[in-house]
């Protein structure tokens, strides 16, 4: 350090410690603001890149709706009215937002005001309803007072009031409203809603909470492509073990007109389609449908085993409907060179199926990305410090797993993916994704067990450092689904995308599996070193084995998200 350094050094040193002197006298005369850290939900969350321009359609991303008897649309901006600093996820509190007017194109009004925990950054919605001024929505009578926070010892900024609104005879409030002062709100500030053009709620995700009052974010009863009920992006209100009565919108002439034309399906999937990283040690990788029937996949006949039949590439000759009754399934050929080649999947040439459906009342876009991988590898388990490999545990032939983009269809954004897990799933809000190339997610595929996680790393099934290892990690090897990918079944589109004939077959993609627990569990006794046989022998049964019981999944059409809702 030459000496014009370190004077300046000492300077800033100094003068550092006299101005931080300074204030601490300031602040101990008169009181000094107490400042607050600035909420991730003081954050307007947007996708890393702006959206393409999509070809023109019939309504998607147009920014408004019809639902047949109502003209919908979303507000944009939203004012703070209350904010608690404490409870609710992570102990952050919660906001409460009123859609604000300024912003809502003439003629719409709000129906519902929005809440979220202050945990994420802010990617609210509120759905706004156009008044034709034929009766089908209207000021309500009164209000109730059904809370307010003036006697909680809460941290919070100015004192919140949450009411419902009391609705003509015929017709239903869809949200509630929240204000900071004791004052009755405006009749203006909320519609209700004819009872006809609304369709049953149930409460979703916890929002916030304090002393025998919740708040919860809320979704219609019934989902599905056949399901008609709307997702408003309001809140309910539960006091005293009482929910509030809120009730969903519904699309009532089934319009599909917001949906995505077979040419914007291109651009979208283009837009949102995820990365898969796969972990750099997987051997089962995934591959083709019409690779694995060309390279050796056979179809098996219960009570004719001997003769398993060779399957043509697009699956022609496998048997159609019917159920899932054991006549039928798929494996690999018993040749053990073609097997091993089969199980190790064709990543060069592997591509995704695409299945796009209409979500709440066709508001929604759910894209699903199916990934077929020929093989399941075997699962690993932690005990303590010690990995122990499993023979054949959680093996099993044709592995059928999917991520679901749900995109938002008044203005064309991606707002959650669905990632599915052995036998479930979870849902990752866009604001928690890692977003690995503009709009497109990472994903994460476990190792042998191919369950998608948002995040690499270890996730353990099960507890105290015992359980079943899901093992993701971000390397080389990965699969951009946007390039590789077939697009599979869009119904809604009626004969515009053809189905290949082996969507079809509707038994099993691979036989039952023959593992007996027991032979696995005896199989690691004699490998492991004698002093931990009998607390091993205490947890292995109380392993999440079941988790691992999807043996030779069936056709992907045959499972409840297909037409219904991911869990
Ligand atoms: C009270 O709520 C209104 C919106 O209804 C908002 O504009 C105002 O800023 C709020 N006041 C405070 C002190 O938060
Ligand atoms: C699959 O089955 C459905 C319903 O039975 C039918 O409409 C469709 O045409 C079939 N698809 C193929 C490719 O055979």
């Amino acid at each position: 350090m030459n000496l014009a350094k370190c004077a300046s050094f000492l300077i800033t040193l100094f003068v550092i410690l006299v101005v931080g002197d300074c204030i601490r006298v300031i602040c101990r005369i008169s009181p000094c603001p107490k400042t607050n850290p600035p909420l991730p939900i003081e954050t307007v969350f947007q996708l890393p890149s702006s959206l393409p321009i999509w070809p023109s359609g019939t309504g998607f991303a147009t920014a408004s709706v019809s639902l047949g008897d109502l003209r919908v649309s979303e507000a944009t901006e939203f004012d703070v009215v209350w904010r608690t600093r404490s409870g609710g996820p992570d102990n952050l509190g919660a906001t409460f937002f009123e859609p604000s007017t300024v912003d809502i194109a003439q003629g719409y009004a709000v129906l519902g005001y929005h809440s979220q925990p202050n945990n994420k950054r802010f990617s609210g919605r509120s759905v706004v309803a156009y008044d034709d001024l034929n009766g089908n929505i209207k000021a309500p009578v009164d209000y109730i007072s059904l809370w307010n926070s003036l006697s909680f010892e809460i941290d919070q900024d100015g004192i919140g009031f949450i009411w419902l609104p009391k609705c003509p005879d015929g017709y239903k409030a869809l949200g509630h409203v929240v204000t900071n002062s004791t004052q009755k709100p405006s009749p203006d500030k909320i519609r209700c809603v004819k009872a006809e053009l609304t369709e049953q709620c149930e409460h979703y995700k916890w929002i916030w909470g304090a002393e025998g009052f919740n708040v919860y974010t809320i979704r219609p009863s019934n989902r599905g492509t056949q399901a008609m009920g709307v997702h408003l992006g309001s809140f309910v209100a539960q006091v005293g073990g009482v929910m509030s009565d809120i009730a969903c919108l519904k699309n009532t002439k089934s319009d599909l007109s917001a949906m995505p034309t077979l040419d914007q399906l291109k651009p979208l999937i283009d837009a949102y389609a995820p990365w898969v990283f796969f972990h750099p040690d997987e051997k089962y990788r995934p591959a083709t449908v019409e690779w694995f029937f060309e390279n050796g996949g056979l179809l098996y006949k219960k009570g004719d085993e001997a003769n398993p039949v060779t399957i043509l590439p697009d699956g022609s000759n496998l048997p159609q409907g019917g159920s899932d009754d054991n006549a039928y399934w798929l494996d690999v050929p018993p040749d053990s060179d073609a097997r091993d080649n089969l199980e190790r999947g064709d990543l060069a040439k592997a591509k995704v199926y695409v299945h796009v459906k209409p979500m709440f009342g066709a508001t929604f876009t759910d894209i699903v990305i199916w990934m077929y991988y020929p093989f399941n590898g075997p699962a690993t388990i932690k005990f303590r410090i010690f990995n122990i490999k499993a023979d054949h545990l959680g093996e099993h032939t044709g592995d059928w797993e999917h991520v679901t983009l749900r995109v938002n269809n008044f203005n064309g954004e991606l707002q959650s993916i669905y990632l599915s897990e052995h036998s479930g799933g979870t849902w990752v809000d866009a604001t928690d994704i890692e977003f690995q190339d503009r709009n497109k997610a990472a994903v994460y595929a476990s190792k042998h067990g191919h369950a998608f996680y948002s995040k690499p790393g270890l996730v353990l099934d099960g507890s105290d450092g015992i359980g079943l290892r899901n093992d993701c990690e971000k390397a080389d090897l990965y699969l951009d689904t946007g390039f590789f990918y077939t697009l599979l079944s869009a119904e809604y589109l009626g004969t515009a995308v053809v189905e290949p004939p082996w969507i079809n077959y509707s038994r099993k993609w691979g036989p039952r599996a023959a593992i007996y627990i027991q032979d696995e569990f005896e199989k690691i006794m004699k490998r492991l070193p004698k002093f931990l046989r009998s607390p091993f022998r205490r947890v292995f049964y109380k392993l999440p084995i079941k988790i691992l019981e999807e043996e030779g999944p069936t056709s992907i059409k045959t499972k409840s998200s297909w037409y219904g809702d991911e869990i």
